[in-house]
């Protein structure tokens, strides 16, 4: 029987690619977001800052999918800045959809999970968790949140057969980057300055990411709790020479 598997943010990017992934390996999808896609996923609209939508459309997905077994908890959004930049509605703001959206979502999808021969839990964190980059301090707390929550869930629930990990993500082409790169002064020149600062020199696919999250949702990672995979050309863990 195939599993069954709710994305957040499935809608675009990451999230879609972890879909489409997901689906590749024989799962039935469910999407969640507030711009959800259509087939071949089931779309349901939702907005992970609102327990009450959150709920209803967890209940609806477990109703249309005949179960949960794996949650893909991805949307997320982005701030940019030094602690002096973002007013507190903003740190408010971003906590909101990025850490408690997570826990929302994974507390309405509990029940069907702890029914689940195959439960597993994956998260999209961040290379911002693990580095310190400049001009991200709003963001990369919430991320530095998303990991201490994966580590912390993953030991609550292993002895229900739950599994959560994460990945943390290098810059990934997706729409969201794609965006700041418009929105900078000059987007060949930004492109340029975020390749090079990956060791591999280029941008992580989504679609790279994706198969990272489709592994450690399938049972083929049944021995796999508490852990974050890093998917991010090199940049959290290597240390290269300059090439000149
Ligand atoms: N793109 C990167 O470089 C990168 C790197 C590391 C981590 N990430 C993380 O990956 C995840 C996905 O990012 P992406 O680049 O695919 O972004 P994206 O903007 O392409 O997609 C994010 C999706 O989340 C949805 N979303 C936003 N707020 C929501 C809400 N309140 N309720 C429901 N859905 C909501 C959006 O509608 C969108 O479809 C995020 O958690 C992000 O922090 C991205």
């Amino acid at each position: 029987m195939s599993l069954k598997a709710i994305v957040t943010g499935g809608g675009s990017g990451i999230g879609l690619a972890a879909a489409t992934a997901l689906a590749q390996r024989g799962m039935t999808v469910a999407c969640l977001d507030l711009n959800p896609p259509g087939e071949p996923f089931i779309g349901i609209k939702a907005d992970v800052t609102d327990d009450a939508s959150v709920r209803a459309a967890v209940a609806e997905a477990a109703e249309r999918l005949g179960g949960i077994d794996v949650v893909v908890n991805n949307a997320g959004i982005g701030a940019q800045g030094t602690i002096e930049d973002n007013p507190d509605s903003e740190w408010h703001k971003v906590f909101d959809v990025n850490v408690l959206g997570m826990v929302r979502v994974a507390r309405a999808a509990l029940p069907y999970l702890r029914r689940s021969e195959h439960a597993a839990i994956v998260n999209t964190c961040s290379i911002a968790a693990t580095a310190g980059l400049p001009q991200r301090a709003l963001y990369s707390t919430t991320k530095g949140a998303v990991l201490s929550l994966t580590l912390a869930m993953a030991a609550d629930h292993i002895r229900e057969g739950i599994r959560v990990n994460c990945v943390n993500p290098g810059t990934a082409d997706t729409p969201w980057v794609g965006r700041l790169l418009d929105s900078s002064d000059d987007p060949e020149a930004e492109r340029a300055a975020l390749n090079a600062r990956q060791p591999m020199g280029r941008l992580v696919s989504a679609e790279e990411v994706a198969a990272a999250i489709a592994y450690l949702a399938s049972p083929e990672a049944g021995a796999t709790t508490g852990t974050a995979l890093a998917v991010d050309g090199g940049m959290q863990g290597l240390r290269l020479r300059p090439t000149n």
